[in-house]
């Protein structure tokens, strides 16, 4: 997020805007939390995780009251534009305020999970897959070594946008994803195909979202039909939220912060910058949210062919 409030703040720069930054998202709008910035305030900004103006869910903005109070802050700086980093909670917001009160708004997509249509990629997706990936090499050592199936849990919500590349990439045996049924039947067979062709260590990935449950469930479910099996359960959590940003973010996050002022700019409001297929493009708040970006099936199956 860092890599887009650079971009933002140095494209407004470059076109002569001025530019304000708004602390702890939506609360930062309605208490008024808003500090003028300029170029030099995001210096060395671009190789941090996280966010400089800090990140907040807010219930007040959901009420009418709250928009209100947001909206009476924004005229009181004369701020006419705005840009809102994030995932759907975000732009369901911004969807509301640009109808309530006609700002004009654009979005840049925010949220490791991947889960936003409108874009192939969001910021912080390729970090969090690469920083999740790093830890399942990692455990794969202890899983060969000690020749144990690992349960490794990862992020993503409602989506196994995470879960496909660490499972592919990580070379898993098994990924539990929630768009695809992969019963605890067919964890146990597969479990039992990969002993009988001697194989000695397995990694199961396991989507948070994923409807056999967590991985801590699923392994004890597996436990408890196969007793004899040394199973151990990762759950990555939020490291998968921090870290320096991979190549791949700093250059998405830079080419949609600036598309974001320049789409302002332009006259464009209530939509999202994306990518899709290497070209920009900008698409209304509500088939952001109300329109699903589909997993490719093919992948789960990929899993299945490269753990033969
Ligand atoms: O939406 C991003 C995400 O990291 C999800 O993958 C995860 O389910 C959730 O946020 C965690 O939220 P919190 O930081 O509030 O625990």
């Amino acid at each position: 997020m860092n890599a887009c409030i650079r971009a933002i703040v140095r494209t407004a720069v470059y076109n002569g805007l001025e530019v304000y930054g708004i602390r702890r998202g939506y609360n930062g709008m309605i208490k008024g939390d808003i500090f003028k910035m300029e170029s030099l305030t995001v210096s060395n900004i671009i190789q941090k995780g996280g966010t400089i103006l800090k990140s907040a869910r807010s219930k007040e903005f959901a009420t009418k009251e709250g928009r209100q109070a947001a909206y009476e802050q924004l005229k009181a700086h004369g701020i006419e534009g705005l840009v809102a980093i994030g995932g759907d909670g975000t732009f369901t917001g911004a969807n509301i305020f640009y109808e309530e009160y006609g700002i004009p708004t654009i979005g840049a997509p925010g949220t490791i999970d991947n889960d936003l249509y409108g874009t192939d990629y969001t910021i912080g997706y390729d970090t969090a897959v690469n920083t999740a990936l790093d830890a399942i090499d990692k455990i794969r050592d202890t899983a060969d070594s000690h020749e144990r199936v690992f349960f490794v849990e990862v992020m993503g919500r409602d989506s196994g946008y995470i879960a496909i590349p660490c499972a592919i990439g990580g070379g898993a045996e098994i990924v539990m994803i929630p768009e695809t049924d992969t019963s605890i039947d067919y964890v146990i067979d597969q479990l039992k195909a990969g002993w009988s062709r001697s194989k000695t260590s397995f990694i199961v990935i396991v989507a948070e979202g994923d409807e056999e449950g967590s991985a801590t469930e699923i392994a004890a479910k597996v436990s408890s039909i196969i007793p004899d099996m040394d199973a151990r359960v990762t759950i990555l959590g939020h490291v998968q939220r921090g870290g320096a940003p991979s190549a791949a973010d700093r250059m998405l996050a830079s080419q949609l912060g600036i598309a974001c002022v320049e789409g302002l700019i332009a006259g464009r409001t209530n939509e999202m910058a994306g990518i899709i297929n290497r070209e920009l493009v900008y698409t209304p708040f509500i088939e952001t949210i109300t329109k699903q970006k589909l997993i490719n099936p093919n992948f789960t199956k990929m899993v299945d062919i490269l753990s033969v």
